[in-house]
């Protein structure tokens, strides 16, 4: 059966790094005989540039007719001045809830080849390997009204952080059912000393956790959470948490990764149409110069076939692939600490081509010797 992926470029190192995606995804494509439809469409700044507005109605049809949705990045300088309802990162925030995307899940593993340009060490990165799971259609990023006021003649500013129930419901029900798939554990983040909404969060937690006996339930403050991904990362299996928090703490966990330039994401909706990115933005300071990593990007593929095709042997070769590229010694810029010992971007996709290439040909000799 074909699958229709919408394919969102959007601004910076976002159209880089999709490119390598969608090669990747016809690699695949061609060894194990599925058939993608790719279908290109306009968010970000180039949306605005082009159609004057950030998500052009287009864009959100052709992702409404699709099987999945695949987006580089979005942003730049060239749109920072422009007034709320035309920045980039709105386009991002609408399809988000446009499309009811409130599950992001950021996955974090430590790759021990990678311990040269990581800030930590040895032991410390030894068995780090966990998923946060961050809504992402509600808290403060959403929340009305948001707005710069006036109180008694002096200038000031509100946000909101606004979650309901079964919102809160749903996304702590994502955390259990995905650590049941794991090691078991979840760990709730929240700040229920201060916050009314984190009181709620820890009651709804609480009675989730009730219909999973089987998955441990811990409690943990956000400032608290953020010293423990530092100090004990290997000690999480499944973090969730409210959307700031989330966003937050996973950049910092991406440390862990090596560089930004390897946190792969998805965000899932209730109705089966997901969306896969990238957690790095559009970095404009190395964007046209063949400097980005792809493999946030690919890996952000990987799970598009595990997550929303359930082709897990097709999502492992990847992944497989990635590995091995990165055992062979092959960097990105963002990967070394060695000035003149990188490749670049198209180098670094035709590296992970050929070694998918070369693991399809073992397995198939394996095949003829079984
Ligand atoms: N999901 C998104 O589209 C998204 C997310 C974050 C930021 N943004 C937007 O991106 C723009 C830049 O934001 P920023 O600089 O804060 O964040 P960023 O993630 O774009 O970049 C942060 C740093 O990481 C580096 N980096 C990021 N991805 C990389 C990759 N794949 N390979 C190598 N290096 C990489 C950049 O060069 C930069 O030094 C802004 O307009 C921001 O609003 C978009």
């Amino acid at each position: 059966m074909v699958k229709k992926i919408a394919i969102l470029p959007g601004d910076g190192i976002g159209r880089e790094v999709v490119e390598g995606a969608v090669e990747i995804l016809k690699t695949i494509g061609h060894y194990y005989r599925h058939e993608f439809d790719f279908q290109y469409g306009l968010i970000g700044g180039e949306a605005i540039d082009q159609c004057g507005t950030p998500l052009p109605d287009e864009t959100l049809e052709l992702c409404k007719q699709s099987d999945a949705v695949l987006l580089g990045a979005v942003g730049g300088p060239k749109w920072d001045q422009n007034p709320a309802h035309l920045r980039p990162e709105k386009g991002l925030l609408n399809i988000r809830k446009q499309l009811d995307l409130f599950a992001n899940l950021r996955p974090i593993q430590a790759h021990p080849t990678l311990q040269d340009t990581s800030p930590f060490k040895g032991e410390h990165l030894e068995g780090v390997d966990f998923l946060i799971v961050r809504e992402l259609t509600g808290g403060l990023y959403f929340g009305k009204p948001s707005e710069r006021t006036n109180q008694n003649g002096e200038e000031a500013v509100v946000d909101t952080l606004f979650y309901k129930r079964k919102d809160i419901e749903r996304i702590l029900e994502t955390a259990f059912e995905l650590a049941r798939k794991r090691r078991k554990k979840v760990t709730s983040v929240d700040k229920a000393n201060v916050l009314e909404s984190s009181k709620l969060w820890r009651e709804v937690a609480e009675e989730v956790a009730y219909r999973y006996p089987d998955v441990e339930l811990e409690h943990m403050l956000v400032d608290n959470a953020a010293m423990q991904i530092i100090h004990k990362p290997n000690q999480f299996d499944v973090i969730v948490t409210e959307n700031m928090f989330g966003d937050i703490l996973s950049d910092e966990a991406a440390m862990l990764s090596g560089s930004l330039g390897m946190l792969p994401s998805a965000s899932l909706s209730a109705n089966g149409l997901h969306l896969y990115e990238p957690v790095h933005g559009s970095a404009p300071d190395i964007a046209g110069q063949g400097l980005a990593n792809p493999i946030a990007m690919i890996l952000s593929a990987a799970m598009m076939l595990r997550y929303s095709f359930h082709l897990m042997e097709e999502a492992g070769a990847i992944e497989k692939a990635v590995k091995h590229v990165l055992e062979s010694g092959k960097r990105t810029k963002d990967l070394t600490n060695h000035p003149n010992q990188y490749v670049p971007t198209k180098q670094m996709i035709e590296e992970i081509k050929e070694a998918l290439a070369d693991d399809f040909a073992i397995l198939n000799i394996m095949d003829c010797y079984a």
